[in-house]
């Protein structure tokens, strides 16, 4: 059975690395959460006082820093995932604070912090057998992905999810602050001169605003199964 790449993307909380989850797990892939990459570097700067108190970044010493930063993934068999490494050190708890949400579009909006990871990115993809999720996977960073997926949900849905799973790791954030910052990384995100969110061409476009996970993950299946056994 031939192993292909499969490529996921969509708006902030859309479920998307849920799902890459799943179907990697199905399919024995390789599963890349490409957000926890920019997230990592994320926490960087603010460890480096990079981003000063109105959020802005320090660009000049972002782009000095670069080379200080070392990302790698280490499987965790508790969590069934693979949890990303800033300079050796697991920082998977802290990556999903709402400090680094509320700073990380603007430090993924810088060219050099894209070119680096999407380097690192599209090297983990190469030998295939690979989920991999984020904005830009299907137009950057595999292109040549067979099955590309596009998430999407209400900005209803999408809060009031990420609200719930904030809430359920004991993070005190109301659901107004988690619902602005979903917008505004969209907006960021959606906006930004490098490789901004975009859906592809050539992608399934999922909107799962009322869609159960078993739903999304049943027409994600079958469309990866239609390609695999075409
Ligand atoms: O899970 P959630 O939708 O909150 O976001 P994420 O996938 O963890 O990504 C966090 C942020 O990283 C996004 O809002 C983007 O600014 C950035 N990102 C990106 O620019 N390109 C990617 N391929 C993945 C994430």
């Amino acid at each position: 059975m031939k192993r292909i790449s499969i490529a996921i993307d969509g708006l902030s909380a859309s479920g998307k690395s849920t799902l890459a989850q799943g179907v990697a797990r199905a399919l024995n892939y390789l599963y890349i959460d490409t957000g926890a990459m920019y997230r990592a570097v994320t926490l960087f700067a603010l460890r480096e006082k990079l981003i000063d108190r109105e959020g802005q970044l320090d660009e000049e010493g972002m782009k000095a820093a670069l080379p200080r930063v070392y990302l790698t993934f280490r499987f965790n068999p508790g969590s069934g995932k693979s949890e990303v490494c800033l300079n050796g050190r697991n920082v998977e708890k802290e990556i999903r604070s709402h400090e680094v949400s509320r700073h990380v579009s603007v430090v993924a909006r810088l060219p050099e912090v894209r070119e680096k990871l999407v380097l690192a990115q599209r090297r983990m993809g190469e030998t295939g057998g690979v989920v991999m999720d984020g904005r830009d996977i299907g137009t950057v960073v595999l292109p040549d992905a067979e099955v590309k997926f596009f998430m999407t949900a209400s900005i209803e849905a999408r809060g009031q999810r990420r609200f719930l799973e904030l809430q359920r790791k004991g993070r005190s954030v109301s659901l107004e602050d988690v619902v602005d910052n979903l917008k505004e990384r969209d907006r960021i995100d959606s906006t930004r001169d490098h490789s901004p969110l975009m859906q592809a061409e050539d992608a399934i476009v999922i909107d799962n605003s009322d869609l159960s996970i078993e739903q999304q993950f049943d027409h994600m299946m079958a469309c990866v199964q239609q390609v695999l056994h075409a």
